[in-house]
């Protein structure tokens, strides 16, 4: 059977109410934006009607407003996973109208294979060309596509022509032998490729293409600011301090940077750090900053889930393409994730907490505890097995009025056993070869907001002297003033004892 050319209307008509479709893109670069409205304009009709229409949707990570958002707003989400970002789908989320579940990025393609997330009825890719013969070029997000490709019963791919077909080359497509057969992954360093250029499926699988020229749908960074300028310093001043006393090797080891502002300001520090050598990425996320830093020549290699780009960013890259195309190499998340590679080259993984505590857990997912944020992304795959595990965060948000340095963490992404050192504007608390107690004290005098010096250093005066420097009567005393009156400063930490003593 010949490719067949269809509307997103007529291929939203293959995706029946209970299904689950699995979509290509890794943040919005990638994620397919024609065919999910439709799904999303049929969802509001069927809704209309008076019949349910809900489906269960597997992404790479993050997608665009236009998958992600118009089908929150239908109402049209049975379950998601994995990582969101989306300010609607996360509404949904927090109001239980959407099942929600979070994995480690790496795992999400390996569990699709494995049977773990069920039947997966329809996948919709973005390409930016297609063969007769099934062999498919992504745009600029690889994410789960190729395994989508491989398990879904029909594929719909949506030809996006605002990218060019010289991309091709771009991408390292390999998919990793389930086990007991899997073998280890051929890559020694960022630049060395594993697998194929194209995605090869059964052109029989696919049921039609939709023709689209839809730039990705990546928001503009905001300017750094004072605070995360700093974080980015004390970031690049304790690498270069590591490099010095001989602890990271002459040549530099590869960096995995998180998605973000802190992250735009980490890079860009690095980047105007001499003692610091020009170094190459092995990370998930390619955004603006990296890009910056390879026309400089600081940065000599990306490798990378997707090239994260503002627009004008990514017409410089398709403008000057025999500069980038040589740099850069887009491969699935099962294998920028890799447990396996982070920890055989040595990456060093910089991401950002929203809290970490006194033993250095950090919680990366949930507000109080209770309100999802985004997910966990990819920063569990790289903090476990990264030759240096930091996380970075300002001392404080909303205005001074959460610490996010607490006691403890109100939920836990990354335990104390795998995060190694916490930056805040304030400082570098280094936790490598330190008891609970040094912990504790190296986090309070480098890292917390002088606001909240005291109320912490308090804390751990009527903590028992046991190993483990916590109460588990007060442990969320600060979360709970802060729910109580607005704000964590003014704990009393004698209303938590009991008989003159904590417990
Ligand atoms: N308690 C409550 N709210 C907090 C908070 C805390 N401890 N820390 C931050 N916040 C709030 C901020 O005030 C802000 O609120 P707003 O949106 O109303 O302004 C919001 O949380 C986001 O904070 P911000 O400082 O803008 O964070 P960010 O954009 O740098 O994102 C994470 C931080 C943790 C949410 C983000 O990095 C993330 O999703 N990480 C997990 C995945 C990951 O690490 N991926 C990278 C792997 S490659």
């Amino acid at each position: 059977m010949g490719l067949r050319f269809i509307t997103a209307d007529e291929a939203a008509s293959y995706v029946n109410n209970g299904d689950t479709v699995g979509f290509s893109g890794f943040t919005p670069a990638g994620a397919v934006k024609a065919v999910p409205q439709a799904i999303a304009n049929r969802a509001i009709a069927e809704h209309n009607a008076g019949r349910p229409f809900k489906i269960g949707m597997i992404t790479g990570a993050s997608t665009g407003d236009s998958l992600d958002g118009s089908l929150a707003r239908a109402e049209a989400v049975l379950f998601r996973t994995p990582y969101q970002s989306n300010a609607d789908l996360r509404k949904l989320i927090n109001e239980g109208k959407a099942d929600y579940f979070d994995s480690h990025l790496s795992t999400v393609a390996q569990n699709l294979r494995y049977g773990f997330l069920g039947k997966m009825h329809v996948g919709i890719i973005e390409a930016c060309d297609i063969s007769a013969d099934g062999e498919i070029v992504l745009t600029t997000g690889v994410g789960i596509s190729p395994s989508i490709c491989k398990v879904a019963e029909k594929i719909i791919i949506e030809l996006n022509h605002y990218h060019p077909k010289s991309l091709r080359g771009m991408h390292d497509i390999h998919i990793v032998a389930d086990p007991p057969n899997r073998r280890e992954i051929p890559i020694y360093k960022p630049s060395d490729r594993a697998g194929e250029t194209v995605i090869k499926v059964n052109p029989d699988k696919i049921v039609g293409i939709v023709e689209t020229n839809l730039p990705d749908e990546v928001g503009e960074f905001s300017k750094t600011d004072e605070i995360t300028e700093k974080i980015g310093e004390n970031v690049a001043e304790f690498l270069s301090s590591e490099l010095e006393k001989g602890r990271i090797p002459s040549s530099f080891l590869p960096i995995q940077s998180g998605v973000g502002n802190i992250a735009n300001a980490v890079l860009g520090a690095l980047g105007r750090n001499k003692s610091i050598p020009d170094f190459e990425m092995y990370t998930e996320v390619i955004q603006d900053s990296v890009i910056e830093l390879m026309k400089e020549g600081r940065v000599r290699f990306a490798s990378g889930c997707s090239l994260t780009v503002s627009q004008n960013k990514l017409k410089e890259i398709y403008d000057n393409l025999n500069y980038f195309h040589p740099r850069i190499l887009l491969r699935p998340q099962e294998i920028t994730n890799n447990p396996e590679v982070a920890r055989r080259i040595g990456i060093i993984s910089i991401n950002t907490a929203l809290e970490a505590d006194l033993c250095g857990n950090v919680n990366s997912t949930n507000v109080m505890g209770q309100k999802m944020m985004n997910g966990i992304g990819g920063s569990g795959d790289f903090t476990r097995n990264a030759y240096i595990s930091i996380f970075t965060c300002p001392s404080v948000a909303k205005n001074g009025k959460i610490s996010t340095i607490v006691p403890m963490v109100s939920h836990v992404d990354h335990n104390e056993h795998s995060v190694q050192v916490i930056i805040t504007e304030y400082g570098v608390a280094d936790l490598r070869a330190k008891s609970p107690q040094k912990k504790a004290e190296e986090i309070i005098n480098n890292c917390v907001h002088p606001d909240y010096r005291q109320q912490l250093r308090d804390y751990l005066r009527i903590c028992d002297t046991a190993h483990t420097p916590q109460s588990l009567s007060a442990a969320f005393a600060m979360h709970l003033h802060f729910l109580q009156t607005g704000d964590m400063r003014g704990i009393d930490w004698n209303k938590y004892l009991f008989n003159g003593k904590c417990c």
